[in-house]
């Protein structure tokens, strides 16, 4: 019998354990040798890099320094589908490596470790899920890319935070019902947006989960003309103050693009890298989570985001460990609902880089 109570248990438990394994800080002198090393191992094999916005500066300073990626979990996927590099190496947590390798079968896809978790992925066990699934047999089954292989290999439709709004409205319209999974905040985000039938798993992100609307409404009296801007991963209660929710590429734009020079962010810290080389001149305050160091799993920042390194970075170019496996019929029955995605999010002009 599946008991929920001890998988969160359990899932706050890594948390926790990813949280005091973090990789500690370096110096100066040190790091800059270390940058120079790595950017001589990615030409050497053939590798481009794409970090997530949640992962540590210098893995975004580097992506970008050396032609590759910083972006949201939709435009890494497409953009490593068509680099032509023979090696990508993502800078993420581990949906983000399977979903690359489902999508180049044929490159080598590394990632500077493979213990970078989700709780969103870890709340959604395939066997569990495929029960969710047979007890609902008259609904279209959407995961959210937050999930493995083999969920998505299970579902009808793979989303991002940046396209689930338009696919579940597409799939509503024509009449279909909807089973949702794993993230419930940002299900009843999605149901609310488009007015669809949905059925949702009880999911949550142990960074988003943990932001709390009434010291959010305290820092708001603080900073009266401060802007909130939140991930749909948040409470549907702070999700209510926020002027502008979506996915990490649609906080990074809005802060160019609104006429605000402070906004309150919910979301991970990591992200404050690429808004204050945007726009150094505005203010960006993290939204208030729970509590502080002890008493919060995450405290704004990823735990498994934050296992990425340059140490491990350069560790993985040199031995080639940390490589994604995924077999071929795994990666063909992933590929459906991923496809599905990509080629919806193409026609829609959803992807910055456009089709593969
Ligand atoms: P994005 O797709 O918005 O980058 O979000 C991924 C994620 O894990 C957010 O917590
Ligand atoms: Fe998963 Fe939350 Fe980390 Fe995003 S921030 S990777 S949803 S645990």
């Amino acid at each position: 019998m599946f008991d929920l109570k001890s998988l969160k248990d359990s899932i706050s438990q890594k948390a926790i354990a990813a949280k005091i394994s973090a990789p500690s800080p370096m110096d100066e002198h040190e790091e800059k040798l270390l940058i120079n090393k790595i950017k001589r191992q990615l030409e050497e094999n053939n590798a481009v890099l794409v970090s997530h916005y949640y992962v540590d500066e210098k893995l975004q300073y580097l992506a970008e320094e050396t032609g590759g990626l910083v972006a949201d979990s939709l435009e890494m996927a497409n953009f490593g589908r068509r680099h032509q590099a023979t090696t990508l190496v993502v800078c993420g947590v581990r949906f983000m490596g399977e979903t690359a390798k489902i999508l180049s079968p044929n490159k080598r896809i590394l990632m500077p470790t493979l213990e970078a978790e989700c709780s969103l992925d870890l709340a959604c066990p395939a066997e569990i899920f495929q029960e969710f699934i047979s007890q609902h047999p008259d609904r279209i089954s959407v995961v959210y890319a937050n999930t493995s292989a083999e969920v998505k290999g299970l579902a009808d439709w793979t989303v991002t935070s940046s396209n689930a709004v338009p696919i579940i409205k597409h799939l509503h319209n024509q009449g279909e019902k909807i089973l949702w999974a794993p993230d419930r905040h940002l299900g009843n985000w999605v149901q609310a947006m488009t007015g669809a039938d949905m059925i949702n798993w009880e999911g949550h992100c142990v960074v988003h989960d943990e932001f709390r609307t009434s010291a959010l409404q305290e820092l708001l009296e603080e900073h009266p003309d401060a802007v909130v801007i939140a991930h749909p991963e948040s409470p549907e209660e702070l999700l209510a103050k926020a002027k502008v929710i979506g996915s990490t590429k649609v906080l990074v734009n809005v802060i160019n693009t609104m006429n605000a020079n402070k906004f309150i962010v919910a979301t991970d810290e990591g992200i404050f890298y690429k808004m204050q080389q945007m726009q150094p001149n505005k203010q960006f305050i993290v939204a208030p989570t729970g509590g502080k160091s002890a008493t919060c799993t995450a405290c704004g920042h990823c735990p498994w985001m934050a296992l990425n390194s340059l140490k491990n970075l350069s560790s993985v170019l040199e031995s080639g460990h940390s490589e994604i496996q995924l077999d071929n019929p795994m990666i063909e029955k992933a590929r459906v609902s991923i496809n599905r995605m990509m080629d919806f999010s193409a026609k829609q002009g959803l992807l910055v880089q456009g089709d593969a």
